[in-house]
């Protein structure tokens, strides 16, 4: 569930280092007396949706985003720890947030996050310039926590909440595009993988009210946006009950209520849980065109074994079975995934059965990782971290290899395809060409046409394919 990745063929060992994306906002007004902030965000999709609630917080308190963190009076940074790399990067950055602060006494540092989540206090004693620590359902204390920093006095606020979900904050959205937004349904995760380091630092599942989530998918169709990606960790047990009615809300329920907020607003979600996804939520899909033909359905490994060494509670067969299912209901749905290897005591044959469901599922694209063991969990508690690194990358480099080609093979299908674009705006290369993504999520470029702008639907046949991009011509 990373962020709107153009490519389709991601590595997310890649993307970590690109994603030190610098969120402001586009019209920053100037008031008298307002202070500005500077966030980066790392990790999921659902960190760079936390940092548009923490900029509404700031905006109440008269702080500006800006993205020039030499003048801002808060340098803010929303971390990852899914692998050590992610923490490894995080640390880099406070290195040259120090060098800010040092040339601008007075500039405060926080860490968000989940990083904040799993080394509260100690952040501060291991990082002498850190003036704020706050984990992730801690946000509404921002302000406080501000004020005694400004009386010299550092904080940390890493209360994880049963409740917390900011259903009534209206985030403020950062570096868009206008056409796309995040928004979150749930927080948290009850699942208990055994290498997974989220349910410690994000605490226990809590969905949304959803009506509150109906509310804001129809405030930003109203300004102009046409497409909402709902997230959770697992949206498959997205479940809120209505406290007036008593009747219950599952996701199917969920995807189809945002449906109806109007048939050119397109729905996203991530991430699908293998052991949750029902056939009711894609026979909700089927039904309604504008909910996108395409699920993220993270597999981790195809082996049976080490899926239940994972504890990932579904085996190889589940996973296949789910995979058909899919395809039976929706033949033109796309499929992608989140791919671990090296796991703690994985075999060569073991390996083999992940490369073999590649194929299998016929991924449009994947993540890509080696294993990378996280203090506290399951794993680290109960396992040996006993696969050489070089085993681990040399496993990774074959995922990735082979998920290139069948991303290739997938991509190659689709010449001589028409599909329905929504335009997000240019393409990278060119401003003569637009860019935008089919329902499948792929990413497809076209040359422009007058009177054609951003968030406007086009039909577009492609006639060109790499792994990673689609090139077509309006029809
Ligand atoms: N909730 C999502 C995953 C969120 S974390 C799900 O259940 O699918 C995103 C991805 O990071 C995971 O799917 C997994 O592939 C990877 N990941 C998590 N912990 C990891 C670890 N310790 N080492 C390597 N990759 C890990
Ligand atoms: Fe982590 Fe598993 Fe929860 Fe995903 S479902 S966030 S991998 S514990
Ligand atoms: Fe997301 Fe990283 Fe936290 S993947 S939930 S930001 S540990």
């Amino acid at each position: 569930m990373y962020n709107n990745n153009p490519t389709l063929t991601g590595n997310k060992e890649i993307d970590e280092k690109k994603q030190g994306e610098v969120f402001f906002q586009q019209k920053g007004s100037d008031k008298p007396n307002q202070k500005k902030f500077y966030i980066e965000s790392y990790g999921c999709q659902m960190n760079f949706s936390d940092s548009e609630i923490v900029a509404s917080i700031l905006n109440e308190i008269n702080y500006a985003p800006t993205r020039n963190m030499e003048e801002s009076d808060l340098i803010l940074i929303n971390t990852c720890s899914i692998r050590e790399k992610a923490e490894d990067t995080v640390r880099k950055r406070l290195r040259i947030f120090d060098k800010v602060k040092e040339n601008r006494p007075g500039t405060l540092v926080g860490v968000l996050g989940c990083m904040a989540e799993r080394l509260k206090e100690k952040f501060l004693e291991e990082e002498r310039l850190v003036d704020m620590v706050v984990g992730p359902d801690a946000y509404r204390d921002i302000p406080t926590l501000i004020a005694n920093a400004e009386d010299g006095e550092k904080g940390v606020n890493v209360f994880l909440s049963r409740e917390e979900t900011y259903a009534d904050i209206s985030p403020l959205r950062l570096g868009t595009n206008g056409i796309t937004a995040f928004i979150s349904i749930m927080r948290g995760c009850d699942n208990m993988c055994s290498f997974c380091v989220v349910p410690f630092t994000r605490g226990r599942e809590r969905s949304r009210n959803a009506f509150s989530i109906v509310a804001e998918a129809t405030d930003l169709f109203q300004k102009g946006y046409r497409e909402v990606t709902l997230l959770g960790q697992n949206v498959d047990s997205y479940k809120w009950k209505n406290p007036e009615s008593e009747e219950t809300v599952n996701f199917a329920n969920l995807i189809e209520m945002v449906a109806k907020v109007s048939p050119d607003l397109r729905i996203r979600f991530s991430t699908s849980h293998p052991k949750d996804i029902t056939d009711e939520v894609l026979h909700t899909m089927a039904s309604h065109e504008n909910i996108c033909k395409y699920i993220h359905l993270p597999v981790q490994s195809g082996n049976s074994r080490v899926l239940k060494l994972m504890n990932r509670t579904y085996d190889r067969e589940w996973y296949k079975e789910r995979v058909q299912s899919i395809y039976n209901i929706m033949p033109d749905c796309a499929i992608s995934s989140d791919i671990i290897t090296g796991f703690c005591t994985e075999t060569e044959e073991e390996h083999q059965d992940t490369l073999s469901m590649i194929e299998y599922a016929n991924y449009s694209m994947s993540y890509m990782f080696f294993y990378s063991e996280r203090p506290g969990t399951l794993a680290a508690r109960k396992y040996t971290d006993d696969i050489p690194l070089e085993t681990k990358k040399r496993r990774l480099n074959e995922v990735i290899r082979l998920q290139n080609q069948i991303s290739f093979k997938n991509n190659q299908a689709d010449i001589g395809k028409t599909f329905k674009v929504l335009i997000e705006g240019d393409s990278k290369k060119s401003d003569k060409e637009f860019k935008g993504r089919n329902s499948q999520n792929k990413m497809i470029v076209f040359s422009k046409k007058d009177g054609l702008q951003p968030g406007d639907y086009v039909q577009v046949k492609v006639f060109e394919a790499t792994s990673a991009t689609l090139k077509g011509q309006l029809v």
